[in-house]
């Protein structure tokens, strides 16, 4: 049996709906700003909120915003940031025509001693942000997405995703979007010295799932 084509058809060329979706992404983001939904927005320096065009062919999903992305109020640019980069640069896709965003819009993090190290998100936490990151899908339209990681995964299929396992795999979602796993940036950053080289060069093959999409781009 033929694989199944892991991408949407693009969404007709409509600037009315355009430029509508683009509106109503700005008043999100607004509205996100002020988010309290969780206790993760008390303590965070602002909400961080997707970047990229409206009816980008890739909406790429992380976890939270680090230190950095707190900071600065962008995703992914921090290291893990600058790993993506290294990798989009590698697979030629151009970053300014992606939209990257995270399953989680506040950083979450305890201090030791002065520095904020990063938490993972609470179940909880996590839930009281989806309808943030599923206006961006509704709004944004992507042809396909990709899970960095297992919270961006599970917010995105609704199901805890075992992500060694299902790493390069797409997964199709209710509403018909395509998922593709693989592992969070961060992941790699911790591995040992002796095994980065290895769990990079993993790391782009599974991206490179997404390859035939982003073609269309060039
Ligand atoms: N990790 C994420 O998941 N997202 C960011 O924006 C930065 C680090």
């Amino acid at each position: 049996m033929a694989a199944p084509n892991p991408i949407r058809k693009p969404s007709p060329a409509n600037t009315a709906d355009t430029a509508q979706d683009l509106h109503a992404l700005e008043s999100l983001r607004e509205s996100a700003s002020g988010c309290r939904e969780c206790p993760l927005g008390f303590h965070a320096t602002q909400t961080v909120w997707g970047e990229g065009p409206v009816r980008a062919p890739l909406m790429l999903v992380g976890e939270q915003p680090g230190d950095q992305e707190d900071r600065q109020g962008h995703p992914f640019v921090g290291p893990a940031g600058q790993l993506l980069d290294r990798a989009l640069a590698e697979l030629g896709w151009p970053r300014e025509a992606l939209y990257l965003t995270n399953a989680v819009k506040h950083f979450k993090f305890e201090m030791r001693g002065k520095r904020r190290m990063h938490k993972t998100p609470a179940q909880r936490e996590a839930a009281a942000c989806l309808h943030w990151l599923e206006s961006e899908i509704e709004h944004v339209r992507p042809q396909a997405a990709i899970a960095l990681g297992s919270t961006a995964a599970r917010q995105l299929m609704g199901y805890a995703v075992p992500v060694m396992a299902q790493r390069g795999h797409w997964l199709e979602r209710e509403d018909g979007l395509r998922v593709l796993i693989t592992l969070h940036p961060s992941a790699l950053l911790r591995l040992r010295d002796e095994d980065r080289a290895e769990g990079y060069r993993l790391w782009l093959a599974d991206l490179k799932q997404a390859a035939k999409l982003i073609g269309r781009l060039r």
